[in-house]
């Protein structure tokens, strides 16, 4: 290494490739999960909370929305992985927020005043329930690896939980276990109560087998006619290589250098949807609030379904 022409250090490096399926292996166990999964996981869940974060840093006018948890969640290194992205792909912050005022909107929308039960399919280190305020009654299911509850419990320890709220958390693999089960298991979800589930930044991730799998288990959790499922997504483009901007090819770039790269995107979402017994009512681009003719906001979306038999 040097600074300018001076050599101030020097090191050998050592590089090994690991095949990442491999690392999966004991995600679910907290003991034996190898270090490298939860440092990869835990990144993603902090871009993103360092993401919403950096809405707070607008003047209050401009915000889409208003944290006050966002920054302790993301921590220093939240922060500083979101603004190492900003570099990169400008886009992605005003996505998130956009993606997070559509979210909020919806559930405050959705629950009217009346108590509802909210499913986070992923919620990683979310702070919905500090922005959004449930009625009395409502509960909130949790869903993500125990190594994820770990550290949201270790950032949240010194904040309340809203007394209105029940939140549940429930342990689950996604590449393992039935989304519907693993509620079913809590003994605290009401089928027939008003649920909204909420798939928010993991589509991307997960191989479309995966994503049939859980979207035809969701449709089992919203059978009451006003229940509604809520999920983001990227056009198939993004991920098959063949997006015309630079933007795209960088971020997908920076995905994959914190090892989280996005595999999954849609062309036809009602049609994916369809195949497993949910219909799609609306899907609007990440631009819905922001006033910019940059046509890259179209390849990230957001859906709104219902299950087709209700
Ligand atoms: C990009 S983060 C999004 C978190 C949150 N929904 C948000 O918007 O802030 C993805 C989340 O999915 C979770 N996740 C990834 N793979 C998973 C799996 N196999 N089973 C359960 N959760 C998983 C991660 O732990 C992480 O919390």
């Amino acid at each position: 290494m040097k600074n300018k022409d001076e050599p101030v250090a020097e090191a050998n490096f050592t590089y090994w490739v690991q095949d990442t399926h491999s690392m999966r292996r004991n995600a679910f166990d907290e003991n034996k999960v190898h270090a490298l999964f939860d440092h990869r996981h835990k990144a993603s869940a902090l871009l993103i909370a360092g993401l919403r974060a950096l809405e707070q840093d607008l003047p209050e006018p401009d915000r889409l929305f208003h944290d006050p948890v966002a920054k302790a969640v993301a921590g220093n290194h939240g922060m500083l992985l979101a603004k190492r992205f900003c570099i990169e792909a400008p886009q992605i912050q005003p996505v998130v927020a956009a993606r997070t005022k559509h979210l909020d909107d919806l559930l405050g929308a959705f629950h009217c005043g009346h108590p509802c039960q909210v499913v986070s399919i992923g919620a990683g280190l979310d702070s919905r329930i500090y922005r959004v305020e449930l009625p009395k009654g409502s509960k909130v299911f949790d869903l993500d690896l125990p190594i994820m509850f770990h550290r949201r419990r270790e950032v949240l320890a010194s904040l309340p939980i809203p007394c209105n709220v029940k939140r549940i958390e429930v342990p689950i693999d996604l590449r393992e276990h039935d989304v519907s089960d693993a509620i079913a298991d809590t003994v605290w979800f009401v089928p027939a109560a008003p649920t909204l589930v909420i798939w928010e930044g993991g589509s991307m991730y997960f191989d479309a087998d995966d994503n049939r799998r859980i979207r035809s288990s969701v449709a089992k959790l919203i059978q009451n006619p006003k229940s509604r499922f809520w999920m983001d997504y990227v056009h198939s483009s993004v991920v098959d290589g063949t997006s015309e901007f630079p933007v795209v090819q960088r971020f997908m770039q920076a995905m994959r250098s914190l090892g989280e790269p996005f595999i999954t995107g849609f062309a036809d979402i009602s049609h994916d949807f369809a195949k497993c017994g949910l219909t799609v009512e609306e899907t609007v681009p990440s631009s819905v609030y922001l006033n910019t003719p940059d046509p890259v906001f179209e390849v990230y979306r957001f859906c709104v379904a219902k299950a087709a038999n209700v």
